[in-house]
């Protein structure tokens, strides 16, 4: 994934300035920064919705930068949003099968393709339940989402994500409200993934655990990039952010 020269502005305020950055293919690329550096407003233009001033994104070589945020969703990018966004009514279950695609929804479509329709619903069936184990939320599939607490309602979350095998995950702020438990699950489930993953988080020792590389943010620009043991010991980083 490689973003080029991004710029966002609002009214006066630049949120991004030139923002450039690679986040190497199938691993953990952390996003660090102060709150208003911009690290939101970075994920609204990877993933589409928010279009940039100036600039490009693109994932394995294709150029995203046209794309609607649905468009980019069935090409593969997927993600959470640091106020979580679950369907409230619907059930734990419900909610990951909603976020799995169904084509050719008209009548006539489904008559004609009826067999092969009833494996794919199999086959939807069989992947809800294996990231809802993967996530922990096996027991509680059939929990209306709305009644969950914030870390279980961030798991729903980011089950939805991972429901059509994303080719590019961002997770924006997953740990914040988890309880320790739920902490060590993300960790197992973002560590075993092969998508490329981009991670906003405020935990440092989340962060500097699971990330091969780091992106630092401040005042919506990239301050340092590079392996997490030399972003830690980055002097202009400390001084910005780290403390
Ligand atoms: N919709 C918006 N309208 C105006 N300003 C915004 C909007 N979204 C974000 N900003 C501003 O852009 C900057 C970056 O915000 P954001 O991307 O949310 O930062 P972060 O996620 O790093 O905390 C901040 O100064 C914020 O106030
Ligand atoms: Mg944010």
């Amino acid at each position: 994934m490689r973003v080029e020269d991004v710029s966002v502005s609002f009214g006066g305020v630049r949120a991004l300035t030139e923002v450039n950055f690679e986040a190497p293919e199938g691993g953990i690329c952390g996003v660090i920064g102060p709150n208003g550096a911009g690290k939101t407003t970075l994920f609204d233009v990877i993933s589409g919705l928010r279009r940039p001033s100036g600039g490009r994104v693109s994932l394995q070589g294709q150029d995203l930068t046209g794309l609607s945020a649905v468009k980019r969703a069935r090409n593969g990018v997927r993600r959470t949003f640091q106020r979580t966004q679950v369907f409230g009514r619907l059930t734990v279950a419900e909610n990951v099968l909603a976020a799995l695609e169904w084509p050719r929804q008209n009548f006539l479509g489904d008559l004609a393709a009826w067999p092969s329709r009833r494996t794919l619903e199999r086959e939807r069936g069989g992947r809800v339940d294996e990231v809802l184990a993967l996530c922990g939320l096996t027991p509680l599939r059939d929990a209306y989402a709305a009644a969950l607490p914030v870390g279980q309602r961030r798991l729903v979350e980011l089950a939805r994500a991972l429901a059509g095998r994303p080719r590019l995950l961002l997770l924006d702020e997953p740990t914040s409200g988890l309880d320790a438990d739920q902490v060590a699950r993300l960790r197992e489930v973002v560590t075993g993934l092969e998508t490329t993953v981009l991670l906003v988080e405020h935990d440092m020792g989340f962060v500097m655990g699971v990330c091969d590389r780091l992106v630092v943010l401040d005042l919506g620009k990239v301050i340092a990039q590079g392996p997490p043991e030399r972003i830690r010991q980055d002097p202009v980083v400390r001084a910005a952010y780290l403390g």
